[in-house]
């Protein structure tokens, strides 16, 4: 007989638990019931949801008293860092979409079509990478395992959606001065070398998240990586430009066909054509757009690509539905 699951979506009224809503409906699993919270300030709006009309609730340090299976945080870090250890001793195994568990080293680090091996030594907690580091992984697994990744270096053109709804407004109001709700200047018409706090050696915590995400999903403690991260006036969809350098040569054709193989990569690549990874084209997609594969001749055995994905569905939502739907099949093997 199947079991019955009761999952709890925290944050659910903000950017990202919002996609999380519409990932879940889209993909219907049976038997699982949701409950979704928020903070005070939500508390009692109503959200439309599997066709029927779900009140949101104030998380409390009682709300898991309730007996959940599962929960995806959605609300940063600092609920994060209240909750979820509330949440594991009440029995319910979180995926947290925050960066605060990610480095810790009992808890995995996810991307389902890289690493969904690591679901399995989780204590209570899974974390959900952060969403420049989802979409670069899809890439660099296959093109590491087959011609060993020496070194990276990310440069990436961030959409404000990653900044949550008042980096959407901020953008969308074109606020300035006073008005500014997320950002230190005016997004609109400009473009921000900085993204989350900068930290003592002169980059920011977005990049030093990058670096050591990527080392942790790779399962490569020491790989040489540098990253500058970049906030530009685009709604939705991070782009990214990833440098690698390799130990192996590699054929760029083969390089193609193995992007192309691989699942979740979308390869959009024809200069003649004018084709090429855009975030108006990522946009409510689930998959990652890889283009511009092309030779770096600079250096040995370096390749250039162009990388395009949805921040809130693959960077954030999608990643987290997918470990759920990862757990619910791992769970039916057992
Ligand atoms: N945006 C992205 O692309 C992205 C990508 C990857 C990861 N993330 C991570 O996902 C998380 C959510 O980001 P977001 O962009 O969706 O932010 P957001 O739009 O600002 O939404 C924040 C959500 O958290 C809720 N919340 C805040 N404090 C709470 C509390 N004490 N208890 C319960 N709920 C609380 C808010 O509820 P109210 O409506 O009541 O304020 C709201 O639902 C963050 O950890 C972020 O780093 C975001």
């Amino acid at each position: 007989m199947q079991k019955n699951y009761k999952v709890a979506v925290v944050g659910a009224t903000g950017v990202v638990g919002k996609t999380a809503l519409k990932v879940l409906e889209e993909k219907n699993f049976p038997n699982v019931s949701y409950i979704l919270f928020s903070s005070e300030k939500s508390a009692g709006k109503k959200v439309e949801f599997m066709g029927k009309e779900y009140i949101v609730y104030e998380l409390k340090e009682s709300s898991f008293e309730l007996g959940f299976d599962y929960a995806i945080f959605c609300a940063g870090g600092e609920t994060s860092e209240k909750y979820v250890p509330i949440a594991v001793e009440n029995g319910c195994t979180v995926i947290d979409n925050s960066s605060f568990y990610r480095m810790d080293p009992e808890v995995p680090l996810v991307v389902p079509e890289v690493n969904p091996e690591d679901i399995k030594k989780n204590k209570g907690i899974i974390a959900n990478p952060n969403c420049s580091t989802i979409q670069a992984m899809l890439p660099l697994k296959p093109l590491d395992d087959k011609y060993t990744i020496k070194r990276i270096v990310y440069s990436t053109y961030q959409a404000v959606s990653g900044a949550g709804r008042y980096g959407i407004e901020d953008l969308e109001e074109r606020n300035d001065g006073e008005n500014l709700k997320k950002f230190p200047y005016s997004i609109y018409n400009n473009c921000l070398p900085h993204i989350d706090v900068f930290m003592e050696d002169g980059y920011t915590k977005e990049e030093h998240k990058m670096i050591n995400e990527t080392r942790k999903i790779l399962h490569k403690p020491d790989l040489p990586i540098t990253a500058t991260t970049a906030r530009v006036p685009v709604v939705n969809c991070h782009c990214e430009s990833i440098n690698l350098e390799f130990e192996k040569e590699f054929d760029l054709y083969d390089v193609k066909i193995l992007l192309e193989n691989y699942p979740g990569i979308i390869v959009v690549d024809n200069p003649d054509r004018e084709l090429y990874p855009l975030p108006s084209k990522a946009d409510g997609h689930d998959e990652v757009f890889v283009g511009r594969i092309r030779r770096d001749f600079s250096t040995k055995n370096a390749l250039n690509l162009w990388v395009v994905a949805d921040n809130l569905r693959k960077g954030a939502a999608s990643n987290a539905v997918q470990i759920l739907e990862k757990i619910f099949e791992q769970n039916k093997e057992n």
